[in-house]
């Protein structure tokens, strides 16, 4: 059988492989403002913040001075070290910067590869659903299988239920993949929830794999808690996170992951075989964004803090929308009144209203009949986003 768009016979395993939902909105709506069209988007994730001045220099500095080749699939030793001493002072986890230590193009290379490193084909990875769009085509090109536990809005929190959680698990089950902060709802797991978790990895002998890529941006005085620094389980966690969202580098595409050095060399393998390593030159940024780029963080997450408050005020005018207010991230995910499909919102809202937000269903079946709308934007396209968000639901 040819592909849709005729030509050669794809692999059976695209047929669980499709474009990314929230790439496809942003990529949409940027066509329409390409054709003129004043679009407001509340569809990306992506600060709009600049990268941190320091991060900048050092990478410019670095092209100039030639580093423009390759570098040790590892990652460079200066960024390894000073990965591990981040892991160490922020998240409590000691790892060696020589073995346990990858870094990678975006987070994504380092969430693909963990899986391909740890998923055979027929085995299962727990997560809980609404789920981020790439956990799924992830596992499917392991040949595995991904297993969704509901996170369900109830008493002002997104929540799982243990019994739930316990049921999920098979004796195919090999992973759980704890997104902390949470895309798209914005839940911060408590360390009570982690530990709940971290007590069913180790009675099922699973590996975690925790995607940590919002850690900073939390709310209302809230802390991260890293999976890796509990009881026991620096030993079968593996840690993801990376520099898109807390120091607004998206387009420099650089990730990392610490794990046991098994993992973490498997991991290596796989990057040595495809990408070789994360580019040069950004890696040398990298650094400077970890070593100085501190006091940009806190305000980028201050920013985000007063645009969230500000989308709560405007939430409580919009008649029929129920918003938990996130508690980490830059997203909130309002459940829709009524039972029209959450595509068929979205594609009205952009239609009518010229504004694009993402429908809860590409999160997966738990997501139907919520949006997710992002707090990444400026406060003023926030607003104007908003106001047509408003208008629309008020039938205006
Ligand atoms: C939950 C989650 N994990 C990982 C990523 C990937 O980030 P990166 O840009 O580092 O590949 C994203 C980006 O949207 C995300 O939302």
């Amino acid at each position: 059988m040819a592909g849709e768009l005729g030509g050669p016979r794809l692999a059976a395993r695209m047929a669980d492989v499709r474009e990314s939902g929230t790439v496809e909105l942003m990529d949409r709506a940027r066509q329409l403002r390409a054709r003129g069209q004043d679009v407001v988007s509340l569809a990306g994730g992506e600060p709009d913040f600049d990268t941190p001045a320091g991060a900048v220099e050092e990478a410019v500095r670095a092209l100039r001075e030639g580093f423009t080749h390759y570098v040790s699939s590892r990652g460079i030793p200066e960024l390894r070290r000073a990965i591990a001493g981040k892991l160490q002072r922020e998240n409590g986890v000691a790892y060696d910067a020589d073995t346990e230590i990858v870094v990678t193009v975006g987070a994504k290379m380092a969430l693909l590869s963990a899986i391909l490193v740890l998923v055979e084909p027929g085995e299962e990875v727990i997560s809980f659903g609404p789920a981020w769009v790439s956990y799924q085509p992830m596992v499917a090109l392991a040949g595995g299988r991904l297993v969704a536990v509901p996170l369900r809005a109830e008493g002002g929190r997104f929540a799982f239920d243990e019994a739930e959680v316990q049921r999920a698990v098979t004796p195919r089950t090999k992973v759980l993949l704890v997104n902390n902060p949470h895309n798209p709802t914005g839940k911060v797991f408590s360390r009570d929830e982690l530990a709940f978790l971290a007590g069913l990895a180790r009675e099922h002998d699973l590996v975690v794999i925790a995607d940590e890529i919002y850690e900073h941006i939390v709310y209302d005085g809230r802390r991260h808690v890293s999976m890796a620094s509990l009881d026991g389980m620096r030993e079968r966690t593996v840690t993801v996170n990376g520099f898109s969202k807390a120091y607004a580098m998206t387009g420099w595409r650089l990730g990392y992951l610490a794990a046991p050095a098994a993992v973490a060399s498997a991991a290596l393998a796989i990057t040595q075989q495809t990408t070789t390593c994360a580019t040069s030159f950004a890696q040398k940024g990298a650094v400077a964004a970890l070593t100085t780029g501190g006091g940009a963080v806190a305000a980028m997450v201050a920013e985000f803090a007063r645009r969230r408050q500000f989308l709560l005020e405007r939430f409580r005018a919009i008649p029929g929308v129920e918003l938990i207010p996130p508690e980490g991230t830059f997203y909130a995910f309002p459940r829709l009144p009524g039972d029209t499909p959450s595509t068929e919102v979205a594609r009205r809202l952009l239609e009518e209203k010229q504004v694009a937000v993402v429908p809860g269903s590409v999160f997966g079946e738990a997501g139907e009949g919520f949006l997710r709308l992002s707090f990444s934007c400026s406060l003023g396209e926030l607003c104007r986003g908003l106001d047509r968000l408003e208008a629309f639901f008020r039938g205006g």
